[in-house]
């Protein structure tokens, strides 16, 4: 059974969808392959650690100093024995140790298409603005592999919506946000067991 660590640092709504997604698949006998071991916040009181607590999930609050000076958290996590690590709505970069010590074991979920409208900077509602102010006629998710650059690994999916004139970046957003949800966690159940 593969051990995964969620990272985020807001809301929750994906962390919690990929929490159910294995819930429901462990609920129906699916025997699934991997499950959900641990979620990761840099942010006291955010609205994941209520999801974890919900879901009886052990969480760990991580410390900015330890994460990019100290050991980006690599033994804590070997530890309790995570072997793949997936990034929802999680904004700190990751430290080169944590990365080089999970290769190919840790997954993004961007809110555009990439590699447009990524990189530093590039996430929430900026991303959403950027692609309305450009005029683009469509925009969608890409679920990629971390490297050490902001939204830069190998992408693995993308899944597009189409934009109308009328759209705004909130509405944008709201599109993106059920293309996040239908497919992260499936890729994930995928994606972790490779
Ligand atoms: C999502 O839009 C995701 O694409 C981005 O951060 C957001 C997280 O939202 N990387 P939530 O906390 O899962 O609701």
């Amino acid at each position: 059974m593969k051990r995964i660590a969620i990272f985020a640092s807001g809301a929750g709504s994906n962390a919690e969808k990929i929490i159910q997604h294995f819930a429901a698949l462990a609920a129906k006998n699916l025997s699934p392959a991997a499950m959900i071991a641990l979620i990761v916040c840099n942010k006291p009181g955010a609205g994941v650690l209520k999801i974890a607590e919900i879901n009886d999930i052990p969480f760990l609050v991580i410390d900015k100093e330890k994460f990019f000076r100290g050991n980006g958290y690599v033994d804590e996590l070997k530890a309790a024995g995570i072997d793949f690590i997936v990034l929802a709505g999680f904004l700190w970069k990751l430290p080169s140790v944590l990365i080089r010590d999970y290769p190919k074991k840790i997954v993004n979920i961007h809110p555009a298409l990439l590699p447009n409208y990524g990189g530093k900077g590039m996430y929430g509602h900026f991303v959403h603005e950027a692609v309305i102010a450009a005029g683009e006629k469509e925009s969608g998710i890409s679920i990629h592999y971390v490297d050490e650059h902001y939204d830069h690994g190998q992408i693995v999916l993308q899944a597009k919506c189409a934009i109308s004139p009328t759209d705004t970046p909130e509405s944008l957003a709201r599109k993106v946000q059920i293309l996040e949800h239908m497919h992260y966690a499936p890729a994930i159940a995928l994606m972790a067991t490779l």
